[in-house]
């Protein structure tokens, strides 16, 4: 008995982390446009959360066996690390700016960290120097990378001075990437509630976006819709990092750094890719979208397109059960890509971190020119508490149209620990926006029309 109930119990708990992986999958309301707080109490929210980041550097220096790290820039031509470290009223480093991040030992303890300086006189390098003196670091890390750029960001100029300054003892400097690269991207608690925030907005845009209160067939542009995507962000006081991108799908349309130009006609299959800004975050999202062929009394999708959206779900659920922290970007795509083919699954990987940037440091799975394999940032690890942005698109052929289309979509995805497996920020796409022009049209589209 104890052991039917064991194996019963064992069995449940199986077929419960197979189906109940990703708690948020399509919302079953719809999206609501959410508002963020104040600018001032999104300032005193964004400083806690960098004085959170900057607590966690003394660990981080020691785990990449560095005693100090030296950043220095001059406005205007600021280091990466700059814009993850500064106070929420800070929006540029004046003149020379330069910061000795150290490990919180020996002569520095108690000293803030990173110590800043600020000067146009050249006193901070009497300084810096008496201070390292006194410190005596072994290995000093500068951000002197040549493929990464979150970890390259010493300026030629920058670094011809420090050569000058600094005795040769503290210019044999060494590059450690990982440096940058986990510091920018490890989120902190409290990030994630406000990010979901954002993303719920960025749903609510898509619905009234792909829906008849905006498109009017024969009537609307792709381009249109860009421009409604750009106002709506602004007025919801956020700011983006792209262009939006509205296309309409066939067969030629492969993702890339621009939509389409058409008109928006009954039968088509849309795709929006876009993004928004605000409190210090990215998003990156794509839907898809049908428009019915009302006129001839349509009044659901063709099941192949449901179909298609089906497989880039499945597509999105092998790449998740691939992805483990401490494996390469490169293991968790060819792994992906082995697991499609014994499924039959035919269609492309391009995931990134997502975080500070839309295209965040770290591990990337895939581009869409580099399919099967990235040097350098595709053999970079996934990192523990980092976003990540689930990039794909599988292949499935529409009888209706004789065709075989590209069914993309795009979700950010976190770690949650106690379940051990990752989840979408606010949901994913699994049922297609429709557009239904005229029965339930208001006057939406018409306005946006005149305007
Ligand atoms: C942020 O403000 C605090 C308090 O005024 C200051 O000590 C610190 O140096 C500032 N950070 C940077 C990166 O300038
Ligand atoms: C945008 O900011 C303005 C000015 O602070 C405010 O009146 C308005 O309510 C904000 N809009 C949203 C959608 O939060
Ligand atoms: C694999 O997919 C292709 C195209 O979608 C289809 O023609 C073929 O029959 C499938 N093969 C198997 C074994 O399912
Ligand atoms: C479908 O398309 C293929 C090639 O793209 C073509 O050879 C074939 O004749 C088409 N079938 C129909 C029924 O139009």
């Amino acid at each position: 008995m104890m052991k039917v109930l064991s194996v019963l119990l064992i069995t449940i708990a199986i077929i419960r982390s197979i189906t109940c992986s990703y708690a948020q999958l399509q919302p079953k309301k719809p999206s609501q446009y959410r508002s963020l707080p104040s600018l001032r109490e999104q300032a005193r929210i964004l400083d806690a959360w960098k004085e959170r980041r900057l607590s966690r550097v003394p660990a981080l220096l020691k785990k990449y066996d560095v005693d100090a790290w030296l950043v220095s820039m001059r406005e205007h031509a600021e280091d990466p690390v700059w814009w993850s470290i500064k106070n929420a009223t800070q929006f540029a480093p004046h003149r020379r700016t330069v910061l000795l991040f150290h490990t919180d030992t020996s002569s520095l303890a108690g000293r803030p960290n990173p110590l800043v300086w600020v000067d146009n006189t050249g006193e901070v390098w009497d300084e810096l120097r008496f201070i390292l003196m006194q410190y005596a670091p072994l290995r000093i890390a500068l951000n002197t990378d040549r493929n990464i750029a979150f970890s390259g960001g010493l300026h030629v100029g920058e670094w011809l001075e420090l050569y000058e300054q600094m005795p040769q003892e503290w210019m044999k400097a060494v590059n450690e990437p990982m440096l940058a690269v986990e510091y920018i991207a490890t989120r902190v608690p409290g990030q994630l509630e406000y990010y979901r925030l954002m993303q719920e907005t960025v749903w609510a845009m898509i619905e009234e976006a792909f829906s008849e209160r905006v498109i009017q067939p024969g009537v609307t542009s792709t381009v249109d819709l860009e421009w409604w995507f750009r106002e709506k962000i602004q007025a919801r006081n956020m700011s983006t990092w792209t262009q939006p991108r509205v296309s309409v799908i066939t067969p030629d349309s492969f993702p890339g750094w621009a939509g389409t130009d058409d008109i928006i006609q009954e039968g088509d299959l849309l795709h929006v890719d876009f993004g928004v800004t605000a409190m210090g975050m990215n998003t990156d999202t794509q839907h898809m979208a049908y428009v019915l062929r009302t006129s001839e009394g349509e009044t659901e999708a063709p099941s192949s397109l449901a179909e298609g959206i089906k497989k880039a779900n499945r597509m999105q659920d092998i790449v998740l059960s691939q992805m483990k922290a401490g494996q390469t970007g490169n293991e968790i795509l060819q792994s992906s890509l082995k697991q499609m083919e014994a499924e039959n699954i035919s269609g492309q990987i391009y995931c990134h971190p997502i975080g500070d940037y839309a295209h965040a440091p770290g591990a990337v799975m895939g581009f869409t020119n580099l399919p099967e394999y990235v040097p350098v940032l595709g053999e970079l690890s996934i990192l523990p508490d980092t976003w990540y942005s689930i990039e794909l698109y599988a292949y499935h052929f529409v009888p209706e149209r004789n065709e075989t289309l590209r069914f993309r979509l795009e979700e950010t995805v976190y770690w949650v620990n106690n379940r051990r497996g990752w989840d979408f920020a606010y949901g994913r796409q699994e049922k297609l926006h429709l557009i239904n022009w005229p029965t339930s049209a208001v006057h939406g589209a018409k306005l946006l029309v005149q305007s």
